[in-house]
């Protein structure tokens, strides 16, 4: 047997074990408070939970194995080439700070169909790192490579998860198989953002578009939403859906 997959073989023991040993430990009430799913406040009972877990995420859940939230680090992002937008946009070593302010305005579910829907605020979002940028912005094109930041003001967004039931060890859990954010058309309020090192450092190119930038983010924020809904998509889903997968529905909902 090689040494990769012995180390493998290790791994995925080592990955079991901490399974094991989650599935025996966890226990919801020590995180948020359950819900009846009988109860005529449940959108109210699930917002507060819901708030109670963004709160506590910006720590993460180490014993769950679900990693700090804010500020969180993200190695890589990328956001996709769209067609108007005809640029292409990535962040490495990219830190993001203000999930853990995120308020949670209403919930709208639906347990039987696993249909968890919120209308939430995020007063404050910065994302710092090196950036990487090439193609078009509105007509102009926008080449660079450095340091960047760009901070939004209350974006407004509705997070809608889908589930389905999933059963491990004869026991019924809610098996989170989607998200869709959809961030409102009057959202975010405002949009800063600096790039460091436009157009191979080009003093007067790289500060006048960052001016343009920061006049025009309205448009520019409209043809890069499709990427940043994406973005929230593909990294909150595996964070609830790991979160998730500790807890029996029993415990979700202690009447079922
Ligand atoms: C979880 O905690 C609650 C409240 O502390 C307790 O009543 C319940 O027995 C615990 N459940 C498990 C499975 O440990
Ligand atoms: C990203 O961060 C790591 C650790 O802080 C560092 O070693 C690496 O050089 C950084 N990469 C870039 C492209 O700055
Ligand atoms: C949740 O949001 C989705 C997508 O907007 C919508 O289709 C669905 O009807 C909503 N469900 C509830 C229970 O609000
Ligand atoms: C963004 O970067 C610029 C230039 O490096 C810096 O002057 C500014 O303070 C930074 N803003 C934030 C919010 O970090």
């Amino acid at each position: 047997m090689s040494d990769g997959m012995h180390n493998t073989i290790l791994l995925q023991g080592l990955g079991l074990l901490c399974l094991l040993a989650l599935a025996a430990a966890a226990n919801l009430s020590d995180y948020v408070t359950p819900c009846k799913s009988k109860d005529p406040e449940l959108n109210e009972c699930v917002r507060r939970a819901a708030q109670q877990v963004l709160e506590k995420s910006s720590k993460g859940f180490p014993d769950l194995g679900v990693p700090a939230m804010d500020p969180a680090k993200i190695p890589a992002l990328a956001i996709d080439r769209t067609g108007a937008l005809a640029m292409s946009l990535s962040f490495s070593n990219s830190t993001h700070q203000g999930l853990g302010s995120t308020v949670v305005k209403s919930a709208r579910v639906d347990p039987v169909a696993h249909v968890y829907n919120f209308s939430v605020v995020i007063p404050k979002y910065a994302v710092d790192g090196i950036y990487d940028v090439n193609g078009r912005v509105i007509l102009l094109p926008i080449t660079g490579h450095g340091k960047a930041n760009i901070t939004f003001t209350d974006i407004e967004t509705e997070w809608s998860f889908t589930g389905q039931k999933a059963t491990k060890d004869g026991q019924d859990y809610l098996k989170l198989t989607k998200l869709e954010t959809s961030i409102h058309p009057d959202s975010p309020k405002n949009v800063q953002v600096h790039f460091d090192g436009l157009f191979g450092g080009n003093k007067i190119l790289g500060d006048t578009m960052n001016d343009f930038l920061n006049q025009n983010w309205k448009e520019i924020v409209k043809q890069l939403k499709p990427g940043v809904q994406a973005s929230f998509d593909r990294r909150l889903l595996p964070v609830a859906q790991r979160f998730m997968e500790n807890f029996p529905l029993k415990q979700l909902f202690d009447d079922q």
